[in-house]
């Protein structure tokens, strides 16, 4: 196969896309989200239909949302006040520091190119900006038949166990941590270097 068909996701993953989402990683994006300004740009990167986006909303009404996202399909059920952007987060077309956080649910392993997308991410987000990540570990049994189904679809199933995407994303600039339940994990943390190398202070 030639990978998901995203465009025709749309409306399954509006009415059902919630329930990837534990209680216990809102609740955390929530704590994560408490540092930020109100007004903040919040860049929800292949935001697919906006529910995390929905969820950060629901958090933290102040904040400015943006959806990102390569399927005009998923982007259509956006809800109302997010801004929608169909992009590649290979190539993003935002300028350098334009988000002070970005968030990215169930969607990095999808990229297809990794490296990429980081140092897009990198870039977008400003110095000192914050980032969330909720990815799956491929070892646990449920990460190993998650990505077996996604190679047989013909996605790029591009899995990391925990560290490895901590050494990932530190290598991109960013100071992360993770928290693990099962075959659940988040990432996150603060872009604490810019391509010049500088550091810079946290929110
Ligand atoms: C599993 S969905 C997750 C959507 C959303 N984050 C959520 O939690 O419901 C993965 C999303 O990644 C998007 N995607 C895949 N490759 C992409 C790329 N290179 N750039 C931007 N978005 C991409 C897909 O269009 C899809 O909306």
């Amino acid at each position: 196969m030639a990978g998901l068909p995203w465009n025709r996701l749309g409306g399954l993953f509006a009415r059902y896309g919630r329930r990837v989402y534990p209680d216990w990683a809102l609740a955390h994006l929530a704590g994560f989200l408490a540092p930020l300004p109100e007004g903040a740009r919040v860049l929800d990167l292949g935001g697919g239909t906006g529910v995390l986006a929905e969820a950060v909303r629901a958090a933290r009404p102040g904040l400015e949302v943006t959806v990102a996202d390569a399927a005009a399909g998923m982007l259509a059920r956006v809800p109302p006040g997010v801004e929608a952007v169909l992009a590649r987060a290979e190539a993003l077309p935002f300028p350098g520091g334009a988000f002070d956080a970005a968030v990215v649910g169930e969607a990095l392993h999808h990229f297809a190119d990794l490296e990429a997308a980081l140092a897009e991410l990198a870039r977008v987000v400003r110095a000192g900006g914050r980032l969330w990540v909720y990815e799956f570990d491929p070892r646990p049994l449920a990460g190993r038949l998650l990505a077996f189904a996604e190679r047989a679809l013909g996605e790029p199933a591009g899995f990391l166990p925990p560290g490895a995407l901590a050494a990932r994303l530190t290598a991109a600039g960013f100071r992360v941590e993770v928290e693990a339940r099962g075959f659940r994990y988040l990432a996150y943390g603060v872009l604490s270097r810019k391509a010049s190398g500088r550091s810079s202070p946290s929110v």
